[in-house]
């Protein structure tokens, strides 16, 4: 299949373009386009043939349900049972933004884009682009990360290209997408609310605005026998091709433990890289070594874990030594991707 791949500029929206792209979207095709988080691969969500082509172009498990992408609150109705007190809350906080609720779905919409649920999520972007794109495209966006399954969320169109030029109908190029994690999921469709998946929008930022909020205890527990609430959650997932490992302890300790593993590794002959911060990037030995940004800035670290793990492929690493993260705040979603990706392998040098 030919990729059309087009540039649209959130500050100056070439309408003739969106209204393509929002076109395709109506004929049942597929097109990637730019968010706040990263990149999504969006189907009219109210076509179950649309979301079967998603899954196909991603290789996803097809019980794997998709976000429901919409551009105005009032579009929320038609696809749930009941905008409840909560969602309202939520929505008037936090929307258009980076937090996805989850509710029971209305009749409209297909099992296909629900992986089988009778549950809806939904998500309203702010990304100016994103949102044009949802109204030309008739207002309701089937939307997961535009990554092939298994690898980390694409949050520049290099990334959607490598992955997805030759399987959907067009590429929108907007440029980096800010956030660089996606979304934080709260589900709203049992008596407590509860977080299925950090993100930017923190439980200390919902907690404020909801009261009680649980959070599943999957997300930063490698031992935890329970499965995710979030079907997506369940696989190995933004995983890079090299075998990543945290090193978890004081910082002084942690960058020589990372050096003596470099050292073995290397009289193996494998490619080491390390993901360092911009305080220790000048102490390891390992051939790629790069810094996620400062470590009292967890926008950046948020804005460069997927780009990172990404460049280690790019350059065939075999093995990648991470540094490990505060997990208060943004924190909490930093770690919860990096742990995923590392398959929860740690390290811990405390104790
Ligand atoms: O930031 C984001 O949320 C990005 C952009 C494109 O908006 N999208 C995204 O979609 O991350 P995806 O498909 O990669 O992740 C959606 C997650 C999956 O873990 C999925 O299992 C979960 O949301 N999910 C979707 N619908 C659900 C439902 N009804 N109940 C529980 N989990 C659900
Ligand atoms: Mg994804």
């Amino acid at each position: 299949m030919y990729t059309d791949i087009i540039e649209i500029n959130e500050e100056n929206i070439d309408a003739q373009k969106i209204a393509e792209a929002g076109e395709i979207i109506r004929r049942g095709g597929l097109v990637a386009f730019p968010t706040e988080t990263v990149y999504g691969l969006g189907g009219d969500a109210l076509n179950p043939d649309s979301s079967k082509k998603i899954y196909a172009a991603k290789g996803r498990p097809s019980d794997n349900p998709l976000i429901v992408h919409i551009a105005s609150l009032k579009d929320m109705e038609k696809i749930v049972e009941a905008v409840t007190d909560e969602a309202a809350k939520l929505a008037e906080a936090f929307w258009p933004g980076p937090l996805t609720m989850i509710l029971k779905k209305a009749q409209c919409v297909p099992f296909e884009t629900t992986g089988g649920l009778d549950t809806v999520a939904i998500r309203m972007p702010v990304h100016r682009t994103a949102r044009a794109f949802i109204e030309a495209a008739g207002g309701y966006v089937a939307a997961p990360s535009a990554n092939l399954s298994g690898k980390p969320s694409p949050t520049c169109a290099k990334y959607v290209i490598q992955d997805m030029d030759g399987r959907i109908d067009m590429i929108i190029d907007g440029g980096d997408a800010g956030i660089g994690l996606e979304s934080t999921i709260v589900d709203l469709s049992s008596d407590v609310p509860m977080l299925l998946r950090p993100g930017y929008i923190t439980l200390e930022q919902l907690r404020d605005v909801l009261g009680d909020v649980d959070i599943d205890k999957t997300i930063m527990d490698g031992n935890c026998k329970d499965r995710p609430k979030a079907p997506g959650m369940r696989y190995r997932h933004y995983a890079p091709k090299g075998d990543l490992k945290i090193v978890v302890g004081d910082l002084q300790r942690v960058v020589d433990t990372i050096n003596d593993l470099t050292k073995q590794a290397c009289s193996q002959k494998k490619r080491v890289g390390v993901i360092a911060t911009d305080e220790t990037q000048g102490l390891y030995c390992a051939q790629s070594v790069k810094s996620i940004g400062s470590r009292t800035d967890e926008d950046t670290i948020a804005h460069r874990l997927y780009t990172i793990l990404r460049e280690f492929d790019d350059e065939d690493i075999e093995i990648i030594y991470s540094e490990s993260f505060d997990v208060s705040g943004v924190g909490q979603a930093i770690m919860n991707r990096l742990l995923k990706a590392a398959g929860h392998q740690i390290i811990n040098l405390e104790g």
